[in-house]
């Protein structure tokens, strides 16, 4: 696609001189002057259809806030086709005039809808139900799959990710980064000797020491490696991997965000069909549906589960992206997870170490004016964007690269983006924070 419109411009160029070299020439060489305005005034007509058509196509598939362009584009086109026919074809022209002129109307319509920056209330596809309760295993692995990377096939992509976030956190491939939390390759085996482990007391919750001992009251501790990997998703700080727990609380803390609470909210089914998705990739047999659903219903009282989602709730938009905008900055913080890896004053919850302190209002200048600062920011929102969208542009010190996700810039809208580099822009070290919704 990219290819054809390149060649089409390409070929535009020497079109539209050939149609202005036109122009000059019918203006000195047609002596009868009617005959001469005629023409000239035909050509500059087709000199305008060009340009517009190159226009077209050069936005042919995207706008700059990469929406879909085709409706107006398509519009624009058909409008000048008919008026450039209209002066051709004069027996039918009053008929293409008008034709061309309702063309306009709708095209400058939606043309104008399109090119505003906010695309709150567009109309990304709605996902389509699905029973995941008796589909074939394998399918339920592509559902799952869909769930933690955004679609089938995407694993291994460099920072594909679904509305499950875990690659936010977690590698899934041997060999493959994972600093932030343990890497998933091989769950399904360690499960079973995680629960094992001293630490775990098995059948013995009282005597764990972490922040929380059970999922709720009486829920008991996992008894086979499923549970333990739905015990892992609804209460991570039930058990917390050694090494990987929120830095100063000695592991009794875990960081990762129980996986069926807001803002990920995963349905039992769909935490099926993340789980079956963790097996079969490996060759192995998962747990039936049913079974698995049986083993979150064992950490996830009734009232805490999410409902999936009705016909009549599927919100256009909830599906692509994290955040769009129309919640509050306390909101979009935790719905990207900064709050993670953050600590943000002002923002309940947001206490992570693995990244600096978010006081931008403080910090950006110091950035731009160090040495090292190599990228394009000259003002302290500036920055804040380019922070998020870019994180390689500058890697804060002491702070490891390549460990803030990469994927804001798709995943949190025009105006999320802009909440949050508001907020951001107001924190000072030592003084009182905005608030925050
Ligand atoms: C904000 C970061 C974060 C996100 C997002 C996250 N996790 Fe985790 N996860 C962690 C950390 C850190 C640990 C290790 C501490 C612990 O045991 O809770 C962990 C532990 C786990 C474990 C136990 C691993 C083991 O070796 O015993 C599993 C299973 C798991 N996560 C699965 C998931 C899945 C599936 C998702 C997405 C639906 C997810 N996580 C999302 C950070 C995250
Ligand atoms: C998995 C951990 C992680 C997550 C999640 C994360 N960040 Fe970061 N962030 C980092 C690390 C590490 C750095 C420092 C290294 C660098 O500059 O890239 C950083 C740097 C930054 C900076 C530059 C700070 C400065 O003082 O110069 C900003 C701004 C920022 N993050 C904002 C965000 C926002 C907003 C979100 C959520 C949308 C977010 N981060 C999510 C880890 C994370």
């Amino acid at each position: 696609m990219i290819e054809l419109i390149k060649a089409a411009l390409a070929m535009g160029w020497p079109a539209l001189g050939l149609l202005v070299a036109l122009l000059f020439y019918f203006k000195f060489s047609i002596s009868d002057p009617i005959a001469n305005k005629r023409a000239v005034f035909k050509t500059f007509i087709g000199i305008l259809g060009a340009i517009l058509l190159f226009m077209a196509i050069a936005n042919y598939k995207m706008n700059f806030f990469g929406e879909s362009r085709l409706l107006p584009v398509s519009l624009v086109l058909i409008t000048s086709m008919a008026f450039m026919m209209a002066l051709y074809f004069a027996n039918i022209s009053a008929l293409l005039r008008i034709g061309g002129f309702m063309f306009f109307i709708a095209a400058a319509l939606s043309g104008y809808g399109n090119w505003l920056p906010q695309v709150e209330g567009g109309f990304p596809p709605i996902e389509e139900k699905k029973d995941f309760s008796n589909m074939p295993q394998t399918e339920l692995a592509d559902e799952g799959e869909k769930i933690i990377f955004g679609g089938v096939g995407q694993n291994k992509v460099q920072g594909a990710i679904g509305k499950g976030q875990c690659p936010l956190c977690h590698a899934f491939h041997k060999g493959m980064l994972g600093e932030r939390a343990p890497n998933l390759d091989g769950l399904p085996e360690r499960a079973g000797t995680q629960i094992e482990d001293a630490r775990y007391h098995k059948g013995n919750p009282a005597a764990r020491d972490f922040d929380q001992k059970e999922a709720f009251p009486g829920s008991g501790t996992a008894e086979n490696a499923q549970e333990y990997i739905a015990e892992s998703h609804s209460c991570p700080s039930c058990f917390v991997v050694t090494g990987y727990g929120v830095k100063g609380t000695n592991d009794k803390v875990s960081p990762m965000p129980a996986i069926h609470k807001p803002p990920i909210s995963l349905s039992l089914p769909e935490l099926a069909a993340v789980d079956t998705w963790l097996y079969v990739r490996e060759g192995r047999e998962a747990p039936s549906f049913d079974e698995i659903v049986k083993s979150y219903e064992k950490f996830i009282p009734e009232s805490d589960r999410p409902k999936p989602p009705t016909e009549g709730d599927a919100k256009p938009g909830a599906s692509a992206l994290m955040a769009d905008g129309t919640e509050p900055v306390d909101q979009i913080f935790a719905k990207g997870q900064c709050v993670a890896c953050h600590t943000i004053p002002g923002i309940a919850g947001a206490m992570g170490t693995i990244g600096p302190k978010l006081v931008e209002g403080t910090n950006a200048p110091l950035r731009i004016k160090d040495k090292e600062y190599k990228g394009k920011a000259k003002s302290v929102p500036d920055y804040i964007m380019e922070s998020i969208v870019e994180p390689s542009a500058y890697v804060v010190k002491g702070f490891p690269d390549n460990t803030m996700p990469k994927v804001f810039g798709q995943k949190l809208s025009a105006g999320a983006l802009k909440k949050i580099v508001d907020y951001l822009s107001q924190v000072q070290e030592g003084k009182e924070p905005p608030k925050a919704s």
